[in-house]
């Protein structure tokens, strides 16, 4: 496969402006794996190098990155002595590499310490950046309503649970009108929980799916995942969008552990992110 230098994620990573300030060391805390610089950011970075001229139309008066879940900026991999920029930092050095800056980055995190790491080392980076401290599913409100008219905005949801995947959260978002969507949905917790659907002691998936409940009573617990996964592409279709092929990632054992999943309104955007994700592996999940 060919190369593509411009990305970002093609080159060493770059020095850390702020190594003082906190890192992500992933979910439980001992590093982060290898795939979410191999695939999760180099998809983002491929995407937005894919998009450059299209998000730089003059149709649009800005294009802004909107991040709820936007860690510290900046990741220390496991078993590495070194440390890697982190998504929201992929994103904007990418915008700028390929010539198509963000005009306005809007970041948020429950962690202050991360909220704040990971403004100062985008603003260090040249970004104009807005940080917002809280639940991702209220950030948002404060982050819709500094987007100005006319704007383009790409829109990357990484939380590291499932059940923060909060439909609300996407329908607020979803107001915006030209908007696209990548989102790390994780298809092992998907998997764990629906498990245990049924059983009303266990509401995560209301969050992620409201109503699902009634529209799949009839459905055998074996058929409930693929059921459940299109249930909620059908919630998310419901509010005018149109999907992109989801690229599955895997873990070092070759299993299924998330997917990172696109939508838009607009062909243009969907037809990119099919070119970026062409993938050969066979997803669990085909759709
Ligand atoms: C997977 S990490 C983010 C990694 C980052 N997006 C990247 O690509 O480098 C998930 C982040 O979500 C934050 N978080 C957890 N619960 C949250 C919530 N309810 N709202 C917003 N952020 C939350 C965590 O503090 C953590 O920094």
């Amino acid at each position: 496969m060919k190369t593509n230098t411009r990305l970002i994620l093609s080159q060493p990573p770059e020095a850390d402006t702020h190594p003082d300030l906190v890192l992500d060391r992933g979910k439980d805390g001992d590093g982060v794996r290898d795939w979410v610089w191999r695939e999760k950011h180099r998809l983002l970075a491929t995407y937005i190098d894919a998009a450059r001229s299209a998000a730089k139309s003059p149709k649009f008066s800005h294009w802004i990155y909107i991040d709820p879940f936007c860690g510290a900026g900046r990741m220390q991999g496991r078993d590495e002595s070194f440390t890697r920029p982190g998504g929201a930092m992929v994103a904007w050095r990418q915008s700028q590499i390929s010539n198509a800056s963000f005009d306005q980055v809007l970041i948020g995190d429950l962690d202050k310490s991360k909220v704040d790491a990971c403004q100062a080392r985008l603003a260090a980076a040249g970004c104009k950046v807005k940080a917002f401290q809280g639940k991702a599913e209220d950030t948002v409100n404060d982050m819709i309503r500094a987007v100005p008219p006319r704007s383009l905005c790409l829109v990357y949801i990484d939380p590291y649970n499932l059940s923060l995947l909060s439909y609300q959260m996407l329908k607020a978002l979803a107001s915006l009108p030209k908007v696209d969507f990548v989102v790390h949905f994780s298809t092992m917790d998907w998997l764990r929980n629906t498990a245990n659907a049924t059983n009303p002691a266990y509401p995560r998936l209301d969050e992620v799916s409201p109503g699902w409940r009634d529209r799949l009573s009839g459905v055998s617990n074996s058929s409930l995942p693929v059921a459940l996964f299109n249930d909620w592409y059908a919630n998310i279709e419901a509010l005018d969008f149109q999907f992109a092929k989801a690229h599955p990632i895997f873990n070092n054992t070759q299993h299924e552990i998330y997917k990172l999943v696109f939508f838009a309104r607009h062909p243009l955007p969907i037809k990119l992110w099919g070119d970026v994700a062409k993938e050969k592996n066979r997803s669990l999940f085909e759709d």
